[in-house]
Formats: C-alpha cells, sequence, structure tokens
C-alpha cells in the first residue's frame, strides 16, 4: 500500500456500532467536548460575520455536535471516507442539516482539501481521525490544511497522540487492552473485541502511530505557528496550530 493512501477502517462492525467507543474508550466524548469549547473560544483575527469551517473525519457527528453548537456564526463542512458512518451522521444531525449550517461531504480527507481553494478556511477541527491515517498521507493531510487556511486561521485536533516515552506508551496500550476485554466480555461481544484489537493493530503500527513529540514537530516544520498541547491524558491531547499572520 502507498503511504499516501487513504485506507477505510471503520466500514465493518467497528463502524456500524461506533457508540461502542463511549464504553471502551470514554475521553473521546470528553475530547469532542473540548473541541467544541476551543473552536468557542476561538478569536478570528478580522471579524467576519461566518465563519468557514471544515472538519476531517466527521464519524458519526459526535464532535460536529459540539462544533454547531459551540458557534452560531459558523459554516460547517464535515467530511468523512465511509458512508456507514456518514449515514448514522446524517440521522444524528438530521435537525441540523435541515438548518443549512452544515454540509455533509462523502470524500477522503487528502482529497477533499486539494480541492479546497488556498487561503478559504477559518478553521480546521478534527477528532480521533488523524491518528489513523498512514504516516506519509498524515503529512500531506497537514500540508493542505495548511494551504486552505486564512492567515491567521487554526487547525485543532483531539486525537490519539501515543506518549513519547516507549515504555509508558505500552502499558497505556497494555491497559487498552485490558479494557477492551472487560468490556467486551461483559457485553459478550467477542466479534467487537476482535474487531476493536484488531484496529488497535492499526494504530500501533510503526506505519500509523502518532507520536505527541513528532506529531508537533511535523506540524511546525509545515509551517505553524503557536502550536500548543491544551489537554492531555495518557494517550489523549487537545493540540492546536496557527497559520502565521502577516
Ligand atoms: C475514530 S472516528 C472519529 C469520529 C468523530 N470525529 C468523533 O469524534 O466521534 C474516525 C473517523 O475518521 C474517518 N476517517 C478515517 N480516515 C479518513 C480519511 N482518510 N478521510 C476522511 N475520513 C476518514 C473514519 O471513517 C471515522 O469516521
Amino acid at each position: 500500500m502507498n503511504e499516501v493512501t487513504a485506507e477505510k477502517l471503520f466500514s465493518g462492525p467497528i463502524g456500524e456500532e461506533y457508540e461502542m467507543l463511549k464504553r471502551i474508550c470514554p475521553a473521546a466524548a470528553d475530547m469532542s467536548r473540548r473541541v467544541g469549547e476551543f473552536v468557542a473560544g476561538w478569536i478570528p483575527k478580522v471579524s467576519t460575520e461566518s465563519l468557514n469551517l471544515v472538519e476531517l473525519g466527521c464519524g458519526t457527528g459526535v464532535t460536529t455536535m459540539n462544533l454547531i453548537r459551540a458557534r452560531s456564526d459558523a459554516m460547517i463542512t464535515a467530511v468523512d471516507n465511509e458512508s456507514t458512518m456518514l449515514s448514522q451522521a446524517r440521522r444524528n444531525l438530521a435537525g441540523v442539516l435541515e438548518h443549512g449550517r452544515l454540509r455533509l461531504i462523502e470524500n477522503d480527507a487528502l482529497s477533499y482539501l486539494q480541492g479546497v481553494p488556498s487561503a478559504s478556511i477559518d478553521v480546521v477541527a478534527s477528532a480521533y481521525t488523524l491518528h489513523n491515517f498512514l504516516n506519509g498521507y498524515r503529512v500531506r493531510v497537514l500540508e493542505e490544511i495548511f494551504r486552505v487556511l486564512k492567515p491567521g486561521g487554526v487547525f485543532v485536533n483531539g486525537d490519539r497522540y501515543a506518549l513519547d516515552d516507549s515504555l509508558t506508551h505500552l502499558q497505556s496500550t497494555q491497559e487498552e487492552v485490558r479494557q477492551y476485554f472487560r468490556t467486551f466480555t461483559e457485553l459478550n461481544r467477542i466479534d467487537l473485541l476482535e474487531q476493536w484489537i484488531v484496529h488497535l493493530f492499526s494504530d500501533e503500527s510503526p506505519d500509523h502511530v502518532m507520536p505527541l513529540d513528532k506529531g508537533l514537530g511535523a506540524m511546525r516544520e509545515i509551517g505553524f505557528d503557536a502550536v500548543t498541547v491544551h489537554f492531555r491524558q495518557d494517550v489523549n491531547a487537545l493540540v492546536s496550530g496557527g497559520k502565521p499572520w502577516p
């Protein structure tokens, strides 16, 4: 597989029963709230009537809902490359879709961004999506995020960033595996246990894993400024970076 290929890791049972994530990773719902909170508090350099906001990997719409609540002045384009996830998002966000402030697009993040004009977006937001990417593809997506942001615009990402100390990271991953076993044996869902363990192998593979230091370094190398970690708990981190304002 090519390093810049978009993968589809949520087509099967994991995507169909995505609400299980709440049980094995309660931190994810909290992170969606934090992404919304960050965007709510973000002040554009130039005041504008309507913010252009892009969400990458909207999934079933959990973070999207937080973004909608965060800013009544935002036009949101939420992108995902899995029809299973988008059909759930369409149901969960039906009321919001009617108001015309949100559109859902089925495309992979890189292809979508490549079609967006330079310096046209105020905010790019994402939650638990970039860690799924192959390393080469992730760098290309970050470069495109930087290109499409307006000067002074911001990228905010609440995601799974591997711990920089590999032994501590290993222990944290082992604890996650135990949590998966506890949850899915209690629910008698060995089928889902298998799927989530397989998924974790993908997250943890050298081709995908996203250590925090490396992730921040990649953003700085591309040109993001004020790259900041706002929150860190185990592997979960809320990170933002700005496109420099002239
Ligand atoms: C772990 S889920 C997170 C969903 C959502 N952001 C949330 O906070 O609940 C990751 C999502 O990213 C999507 N995704 C993965 N790779 C993608 C890509 N290359 N382009 C667009 N979406 C992608 C998956 O389909 C999935 O819906």
